[in-house]
């Protein structure tokens, strides 16, 4: 058994408690002392998953049996120790927000807390959609720049943590502090991730299980675009798109997906949520852009089929299409960004500045402009407050693509 393996499940058992969310986070305790109120945990080297969380649940009986709470209250522990042979071997801080909870860690208190026993079907004000995702722990992947970099500072100015992971960790990491400055609190931690690497993608979600003891909304965003003819297009370039816009969603849909389930074992209520930032592309061709356009078309075959496969565990998947985000790098990057490449190839017949190119595109949209973080960011609450679907994909267009 992993410590970040016990922290999922510790986590999801304070959600099932609460019904709300619930961070953990770890220290290994070499051969200290169980602190007094500390919920123990005596974890036997091999132990399966299902009998770590039968562990759990008989230790928090007979830990509650001794704890007292106000009435309509449960008491919840905010410290759990687990140990092997008689020796601790590592203490789990727990609180309702990833502060607090480190803040447990450097004080060392075990207080335990009360909440309030998980009720369902709670009611959101529409006018509060955002609330939908406070105190949530999330993931955009690709967040450093452009629609990932909106998503992630939108996520945080609604109260969630929010992980960005990115090729690029400088821009992940100068984000983050910009948030954490924003915010004031921990919103933001970086990661360094290449999502069409397995291996880089299993280590980031094990350190997200160590640093939080869990997720709720996984983002796929991160993405690429190199258009090129069917007739001129390298392999090597095809494959580049390819990896990373489909089989990266694949990937990090295996791993989200495993620690989701895990989380499921002890918080077996709760939903949660991966959702693709996919495109129009994957909804209608894209000419001299094949590789993208079949890659996103693909990414919705892979979104309904894994939607399929993971409602058994409460873990919805979904996506949403935008257009074209044309404030963001990739459209207008002053030398890289598509305008200007657009206008040097003589793609849109009589443009003679960037701002002809925009306003050809924009005048494609019914609406009259490109998408914004803002229209995506709805989208996103949509989805993880509507509980009833899955396995769909929602545009955000301005009306350019209408599903038929
Ligand atoms: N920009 C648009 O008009 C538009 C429209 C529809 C959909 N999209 C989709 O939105 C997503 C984000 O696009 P964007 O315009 O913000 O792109 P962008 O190029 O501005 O940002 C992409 C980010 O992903 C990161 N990244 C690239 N490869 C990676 C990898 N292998 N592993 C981890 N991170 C990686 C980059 O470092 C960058 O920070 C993509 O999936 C894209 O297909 C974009």
């Amino acid at each position: 058994m992993i410590y970040g393996t016990i922290a999922v499940l510790i986590r999801g058992f304070c959600i099932d408690l609460t019904g709300k969310p619930q961070f953990v986070v770890y220290e290994r305790a070499g051969q200290g002392k169980i602190p007094a109120h500390a919920l123990a945990l005596e974890i036997r080297l091999g132990e399966s998953e299902e009998g770590t969380v039968g562990v759990i649940q008989k230790a928090y009986t007979a830990w509650k049996a001794e704890k007292s709470a106000a009435a309509g209250e449960v008491p919840l522990p905010s410290c759990a120790a687990v140990y092997t042979d008689g020796k601790l071997a590592a203490l789990y801080w727990i609180d309702n927000d990833l502060d607090s909870a480190r803040k447990r860690l450097t004080e060392q208190n075990d207080s335990p807390r009360a909440g309030t026993p998980a009720i369902s079907g709670e009611v959101i004000n529409a006018a509060e959609r955002a609330a939908v995702v406070k105190n949530r722990v999330t993931l955009v992947t690709g967040g450093a720049q452009g629609i990932g970099e909106e998503i992630a500072r939108s996520l945080a100015a609604a109260g969630a943590v929010v992980f960005i992971a990115d090729l690029n960790l400088e821009g992940a990491q100068k984000l983050t502090d910009q948030i954490n400055t924003i915010e004031q609190r921990t919103a933001a931690l970086a990661l360094a991730v290449n999502v069409a690497d397995e291996q880089s993608v299993e280590a980031m979600f094990s350190a997200i299980a160590e640093s939080s003891g869990g997720l709720d909304l996984c983002i796929s965003n991160a993405g690429v675009l190199k258009a090129g003819s069917v007739l001129e297009q390298d392999l090597a370039d095809f494959k580049f798109v390819t990896d990373i816009n489909y089989t990266g969603f694949f990937v990090i849909s295996k791993f989200a997906g495993r620690l989701l389930r895990l989380q499921h074992l002890t918080a077996p209520a709760w939903k949660t949520d991966i959702i693709q930032i996919n495109s129009k592309s994957g909804l209608e061709g894209s000419n001299k852009n094949g590789a993208y356009s079949g890659g996103k078309f693909g990414g919705l075959g892979l979104v309904a089929s894994f939607a399929m496969e993971l409602v058994e565990y409460n873990i919805k998947v979904n996506a949403v299409c935008p257009g074209n985000f044309l404030d963001g790098p990739l459209w207008s990057h002053p030398e890289k960004g598509l305008f200007a490449q657009y206008l040097n190839t003589g793609k849109v017949p009589g443009a003679k500045t960037v701002v002809d190119v925009r306003a050809f595109y924009e005048n494609k949209v019914p609406m009259k402009r490109g998408c914004t973080g803002k229209d995506l960011i709805r989208a996103i609450y949509y989805i993880v407050e509507q509980e009833y679907e899955t396995g769909q994909a929602v545009p955000v267009t301005g009306g350019q693509v209408m599903l038929h």
